[in-house]
């Protein structure tokens, strides 16, 4: 008989990075048809940030995950997993960005590839990071949510390019025996039906890159936003109602909600089927709009950084994304603040 002590995949520390730049709802009333009541009314966004041009994902990611690892009290030399989410690649399609990002941190012969789930990617991680040390395989994985969405946003399409800013979040996620410290309960999942609700057409191997791509704008987002709005608050409810039922926990017993930013409305609508207090609800989507696979990180470190985030504190995460994906996790906070 084995007398191995189980193992539990726990979030030791969490990091993340926004580029000082700030593109206001007012710089984007000059460049579209738009207006800061308008935006502000249906997507709760007064604010996001943008990187230089000559920032890069993996930029973002680097200053992201430095945090983290210092926080976690590991050395580098203790990663054995980089897994980093993002829709908005270095390059298109190689190399991994997570790769590039192992460069860039000095970190050197370990596994690394990049997860593409949109704005799940980061929960998507959460779930591959967990299973990695639960099986005893890695230790110590450092998992990114990273993008660089202005890059590809057509800043003269109204629809979308008021939604979205650039940032990265890090969380290492370590091996623990203590099951309290471990990660409670992750769901994710995808439904490729309403693939054309959220894309971004080209490049790829049904468009490769060509001048008719360029002139057709067919390397931006595309969004069915009223769908995708209807779809998320109806997959969100149910997921996140089914999550708690599944294992036992009341809605007021969640010390933290941490959805998705992509829109107060349905932060709000999920949040008012869950009867969630305002206090038990994590915003950052005024300040930084919607940044995909960064968004969850980057809205706990904000309570983190605010002396808000204990250890022992329960976190319910929630998200929904192009693909369609949607995905949600219960688990308590491990780090020290
Ligand atoms: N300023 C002013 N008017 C606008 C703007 C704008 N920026 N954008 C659209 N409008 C207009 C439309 O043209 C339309 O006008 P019409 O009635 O004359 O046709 C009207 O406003 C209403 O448009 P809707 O698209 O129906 O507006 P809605 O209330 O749905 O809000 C929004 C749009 C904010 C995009 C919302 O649908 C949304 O948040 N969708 C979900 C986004 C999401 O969650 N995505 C998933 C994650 S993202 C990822 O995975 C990368």
């Amino acid at each position: 008989m084995s007398t191995n002590k189980p193992i539990y995949a726990c979030m030791r520390s969490i990091g993340a990075y926004a580029p000082p730049k700030v593109l206001t709802n007012a710089d984007l009333e000059k460049m579209v048809d738009t207006s800061d009541e308008w935006i502000v009314k249906r997507t709760g966004i007064r604010e996001r940030r943008i990187a230089d041009a000559d920032t890069a994902t993996s930029d973002l990611a680097v200053e992201a995950a430095r945090d983290a690892i210092s926080r976690a009290g590991i050395e580098k030399e203790e990663i054995d997993l980089v897994l980093c989410a993002t829709v908005t690649p270095d390059y298109f399609n190689m190399p991994a960005t997570a790769c590039v990002i192992s460069h860039k941190l000095g970190i050197k012969n370990v596994q690394a590839f990049d997860i593409s789930a949109a704005c799940s990617g980061f929960v998507y991680g959460l779930s591959i990071a967990r299973a990695f040390v639960e099986a005893g395989i890695k230790r110590n994985v450092l998992l990114i949510g990273a993008e660089k969405f202005s890059s590809i946003v057509d800043y003269t399409d109204r629809s979308t390019c008021i939604l979205f800013g650039d940032g990265a979040g890090a969380a290492i996620i370590s091996a623990t025996e203590d099951r309290d410290e471990g990660i409670v309960d992750i769901h994710a999942s995808a439904d490729g039906t309403y693939a054309d609700f959220l894309m971004t057409p080209a490049p790829g191997s049904v468009h490769p890159a060509s001048c008719e791509v360029i002139e057709q704008g067919l390397q931006y987002i595309k969004m069915k936003g009223n769908e995708t709005f209807k779809l998320a608050v109806k997959t969100l409810t149910r997921d996140v109602r089914e999550i708690l039922l599944k294992n036992g926990i009341e809605a007021d017993a969640i010390d933290h909600f941490v959805p998705h930013q992509a829109n107060y409305r349905i932060i709000k609508a999920v949040g008012d089927a869950l009867k969630l207090k305002e206090e038990q609800i994590i915003l950052t989507v005024h300040k930084y709009g919607n940044t995909s696979a960064a968004s969850i990180p980057m809205a706990i470190n904000e309570i983190y950084e605010e002396g808000r985030l204990r250890y022992g504190d329960l976190m319910l995460l929630d998200t929904f994304g192009g693909g369609l994906t949607w995905a949600s996790a219960l688990l308590p906070f491990a780090g020290r603040n």
